[in-house]
This record gives C-alpha cells, sequence and structure tokens, in this order.
C-alpha cells in the first residue's frame, strides 16, 4: 500500500479532541467537534455504534442511559443499549442536558452527520469501532459510510483518517478490507506480539498509565503496514504533567478531553 502521512508533524504530539473537546461540551456531539474547532484543534476522536435498524451512530457508552434522556423518553426499555433502539427513537432523545443547559436539545450524531461536521471544520478524525463483538460486520459498513461520505479519497486517506479499535479482529479486518486505511490498536500488547501487530496496525495506542519510554520506543522501532515507523497514541491525558511526561517518552499523539490544556503543555516553546 502507498505510505500515508505521519500524523506526528514535529511540532510536538498530535493533539486529538477525546470524544470532541468533550471537557467542554457534551461527548460525542457535534457541539463536541465545534468546540474543538474553536480551540483550533485539528484531530478528534469518537465512538461509533449501531441502532437496532442498522444505522451507525456516535457515542461511547453500549447503553443510552448515561449521555441521553432515555430513561424518560422511553421509561420501559431498560437497560437502553443502543442496539435496541431505531435510529429515529434514538434521534428524537436529548444528549446535551445531561453535561449542561447550554447544551439542551444535542442529539446523538450519526456517523455521517459527525463526518460532515468534521469535514466543515477541515479537522481530521480518529474513528473508534466501539464495542464490535455487538455489531457483526460493523467494520465493513463504517468503511461504507466513509466512502460515500467522501472520506477514502486519496486527500482523506493521505493523512487525514484513521481508523481503531480495542479489538485486534475488528482493526485486522478493517485492514483487510480495505488496505490503504490508516489504523490504530488500542490497548498494551506485549512487544513480542508486535510483528504481528506490524502487518495490520499502523497504531499502537495505549492507556497512558501502562506506557514507559522503553515500551513507546520498541512500537517506533516498527515498520507498519504502510512502510512508515509505527506510532503511539496515548489516552486519555487530561492533566498538563502528564501531557509533558508522555511528550518525553516520544509518543506521537495525544488523546485528551482538554485538548487546549494539552496543546499549550505540550507545545514546543
Ligand atoms: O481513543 C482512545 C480512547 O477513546 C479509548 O477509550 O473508553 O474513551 O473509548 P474510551
Ligand atoms: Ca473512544
Amino acid at each position: 500500500a502507498a505510505p500515508v502521512q505521519a500524523a506526528h508533524s514535529g511540532a510536538g504530539p498530535t493533539v486529538v479532541a477525546h470524544r470532541g473537546a468533550s471537557a467542554y461540551a457534551p461527548e460525542n456531539t457535534l457541539a463536541a467537534v465545534d468546540k474543538a474547532a474553536e480551540l483550533g484543534i485539528r484531530w478528534v476522536e469518537n465512538d461509533v455504534q449501531r441502532t437496532r435498524d442498522g444505522e451507525l451512530v456516535v457515542l461511547h457508552d453500549d447503553s443510552l442511559k448515561r449521555t441521553t434522556d432515555v430513561e424518560e423518553v422511553f421509561p420501559g426499555r431498560a437497560p437502553w443499549k443502543v442496539k435496541d433502539f431505531t435510529a429515529a427513537e434514538i434521534a428524537r432523545l436529548d444528549a446535551g442536558s445531561w453535561f449542561g443547559d447550554a447544551y439542551a436539545g444535542a442529539r446523538v450524531p450519526t456517523l455521517e452527520q459527525f463526518l460532515n461536521r468534521v469535514e466543515h471544520h477541515h479537522q481530521k478524525l480518529l474513528l473508534e469501532i466501539k464495542n464490535p463483538q455487538l455489531y457483526p460486520g460493523i467494520e465493513r459498513q463504517t468503511l461504507k459510510v466513509l466512502a460515500n461520505e467522501g472520506w477514502l479519497d486519496r486527500r482523506h486517506l493521505s493523512g487525514r483518517l484513521i481508523v481503531q479499535s480495542f479489538s485486534a479482529d475488528s482493526v485486522r479486518a478493517v485492514h483487510e478490507l480495505k488496505p490503504a486505511v490508516k489504523t490504530g490498536f488500542l490497548g498494551t500488547p506485549p512487544l513480542s506480539a508486535l510483528p504481528a501487530y506490524a502487518a495490520f496496525t499502523d497504531q499502537i495506542n495505549p492507556h497512558h498509565g501502562s506506557l514507559s519510554v522503553g515500551y513507546v520506543s520498541a512500537v517506533q522501532a516498527f515498520t507498519g503496514p504502510h512502510g512508515g515507523p509505527m506510532e503511539v497514541f496515548t489516552w486519555t491525558v487530561d492533566d498538563a504533567d502528564t501531557a509533558r511526561q508522555v511528550a518525553a517518552y516520544g509518543v506521537d499523539g495525544i488523546i485528551t478531553n482538554r485538548p487546549d490544556v494539552i496543546r499549550d503543555a505540550v507545545r514546543p516553546a
């Protein structure tokens, strides 16, 4: 496959707004994308799942309970799993009031809506396929939506899109279905497993608590499926000291709810 542009520009680690700028606006909503754009943040992360009638929507938990008013709107439908609701039902929910009155009426976006808002701001997307074991075939479907929305053209594939998952099977499926897409694995595989991961993932993206300078440089010594060094994006780092520490380890990216704070902490003087 053709080489893809490194997400890491050389001007400090890439800063990724986790679920959008989710310290300041309700996570995984269009408002959180807008907030990241307002802060000048170029990369946004999100979580993709599937409704009962097969629509891809952007939500973190497998249940709608924590981040919407689903308990009030559909009181008899516990435990309010995303997979048990239709897209039309989910579109009725308020996904903003739990966060603050200023966001009342924010919706759970479809993947199409989310992609279009990210594109509108000329941002880049770290897309997580969430809970893929619940949604057979979600990798193929996600790639289809990305293609339909213009996200698999040369411009997007050369540095505007990464697809990641906690499931190695899911990451491998994305790579095999569409080898040109840059991919990331969420987790900390043992060093002995890295040669196998390097066949299908460009990134190893660990929780910051499991990082060390040795681990970061060991990952980066491998060549990923697109011919560049494998990268490390770490999550979820919200304080400046930790950000400076992982930057000193040499990470390529930091995923954070407070992207303005972390950008200022790691920006070269
Ligand atoms: O992108 C990394 C991070 O989002 C993984 O954890 O639970 O927030 O999806 P989680
Ligand atoms: Ca995520």
